[in-house]
């Protein structure tokens, strides 16, 4: 039986994916500091409570157990908050994947998986953007991941690592299995924003930014279901534990939506009219980012099982009520 290490396996598409991997027969052991993460969301395996800053306690553990391969989530996920914090989320993004890296070369083992971001490519010049096109961030967290990015792909020249790196695109829902789902307290993704609105959990919610050049002028992005993101980690797995081979992927389904849409949405499948208010756009937010989604199918196999926006509502929806 293979042993897989998942970094941030508590946070909210990390615990989605070890419960994949765990369906998948490997043995999953997850690190987190629950700084974002929650104990109650590691349902396969075992947690060790460390923080990637702590190198000594990185390097006990990689000496201690041997891992066939390591899932990297751990990390800071909000645009806003590094526009005001940069200096946090270079820390905590670069540094603590460099003292995972140094752990790995010391220690072993050679394969990665990489939570990357469409926040790469920063305002995308082709919309449906595609692996190739330039990295551009216009905000502190997507360049944190494009400069991992960066470093794993010089790693990987050298010999030292093979990788994959998942870029994902929005990502959203539960389990449908309703055994997990976005952490209770703490998340500012819009559906998960529009789900507890109409739960009542809070006030109403805010659209930031009407004057978008998209269709309806609010921001446009790929929704994509947590579970088809899960599955997309396995399969990037199993191709590199297979084939050594690196690679980048997009991680969406190629379509866009609104943030009006998105709200028509949660509006029609919770039953529910919740106030919204107007306000002007968001630091750091791009007007639109939909991916080129055919790499992974083609090279991975990928085939969504969710891809559809009422559903991804209604499992968001499903896991917010009481
Ligand atoms: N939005 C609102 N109101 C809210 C929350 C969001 O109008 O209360 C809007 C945003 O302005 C944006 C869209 O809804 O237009 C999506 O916003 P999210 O906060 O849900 O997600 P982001 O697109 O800002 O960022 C997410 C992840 C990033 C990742 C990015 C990739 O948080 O880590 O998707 O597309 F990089």
């Amino acid at each position: 039986m293979k042993t897989i290490l998942v970094t941030g396996g508590a946070g909210y598409i990390g615990s989605h994916t070890v419960l994949a991997l765990g369906e998948r027969g490997y043995d999953v052991v997850t690190l987190d500091n629950l700084s974002a993460g929650h104990r109650w969301a590691v349902r396969h395996g075992e947690l060790v409570e460390l923080d990637l800053l702590d190198r000594e306690g990185l390097d006990r553990l990689f000496a201690a157990r041997r891992f066939d391969a390591v899932v990297h989530f751990a990390a800071h996920i909000q645009v806003p908050e590094s526009v005001e914090r940069p200096l946090m989320y270079y820390v905590n993004n670069v540094g603590g994947t460099l003292n995972l890296l140094a752990a790995m070369v010391r220690h072993g083992p050679r394969y990665l998986i990489y939570s990357s971001s469409a926040a790469v490519y920063g305002i995308p010049e082709v919309i449906p953007v595609a692996e190739d096109a330039p990295l551009r961030p216009i905000n502190p967290y997507g360049h944190t991941k494009a400069m991992v990015e960066r470093i794993l792909r010089d790693m990987a020249r050298a010999g030292e690592i093979d990788y994959i790196a998942l870029r994902y695109f929005n990502v959203a829902g539960a389990d449908p299995g309703g055994r997990l789902g976005e952490g209770k307290e703490w998340a500012p993704h819009l559906i998960t924003v529009a789900v507890r609105a109409a739960a009542g959990r809070r006030a109403g919610m805010t659209v930031f930014g009407t004057d978008y050049p998209t269709p309806d002028g609010t921001g446009v992005r790929d929704y994509i279901h947590v579970s088809d993101l899960a599955e997309a980690h396995v399969l990037a797995l199993e191709h590199l534990l297979a084939t050594g081979e690196s690679g980048v992927f997009n991680c969406g389904y190629g379509r866009g939506y609104s943030v009006l849409e998105v709200l028509d949405a949660v509006r029609e499948v919770t039953g529910v009219d919740f106030p919204v208010e107007y306000a002007g756009r968001r630091a750091g937010d791009p007007p639109a980012l939909v991916a080129d989604s055919r790499l992974i199918r083609e090279r991975l196999g990928w085939q969504p099982r969710l891809d559809d926006l009422r559903l991804i509502v209604e499992t968001a929806w499903r896991w917010e009520l009481p």
